[in-house]
């Protein structure tokens, strides 16, 4: 695969070519849709539905078969992520403590779902069970900043701090 280390930002048709040659080099191997779609998500950020309809045309698979392992997996994003991505824990322990209600005002604070990114791009939501601070439950943590005893109060000082 040609080297673009040096690039800054790889131009559209460099991601493309890149996914390409990858491809390319795995046809014929088994259970191979992951790895690309992982590379895939590596050089895009995420798998919008150009990159998805790019990869089954490569493949030669249909995009219904794609689609359902993007959308299968947590792990894959369709929508961008933001400077800043909130998870929210839903574990037990978070979730008697209130962590709906902090999601709640999240998602209306910042006018999204889980799994979007706001407009400017500065924040995405996700969610995951037990983030491992049950004892400082409920739990948000951002980026890799856990903050624990959170409340619905406290949420918009905390946010101002990541522009
Ligand atoms: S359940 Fe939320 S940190 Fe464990």
């Amino acid at each position: 695969m040609e080297c673009l280390c040096n690039e800054k930002e790889l131009t559209d048709e460099q991601k493309y070519k890149q996914l390409k040659e990858f491809i390319k080099e795995n046809q014929g191997k088994r259970g191979y849709l992951i790895p690309v779609l992982h590379l895939a998500q590596g050089i895009f950020g995420y798998l919008p539905r150009e990159v998805q309809n790019f990869v089954a045309k490569e493949m030669d698979i249909p995009v219904s078969m794609v689609t359902g392992v993007v959308t299968f997996y947590s792990y894959f994003r369709t929508f961008p992520t933001g400077r800043h991505t909130i998870t929210v824990c839903l574990g037990t322990a978070c979730y008697v403590r209130g962590a709906k209600k902090i999601l709640e005002e999240l998602e209306d604070q910042l006018g999204i779902k889980i799994g979007e990114t706001t407009e400017d791009r500065r924040f995405s939501i996700r969610v995951q069970r037990c983030l491992g601070s049950c004892g400082l439950a409920p739990v948000i943590m951002i980026d890799k900043d856990i903050h624990g005893r959170m409340t619905a109060k406290k949420l918009g000082a905390i946010l101002e701090e990541y522009k």
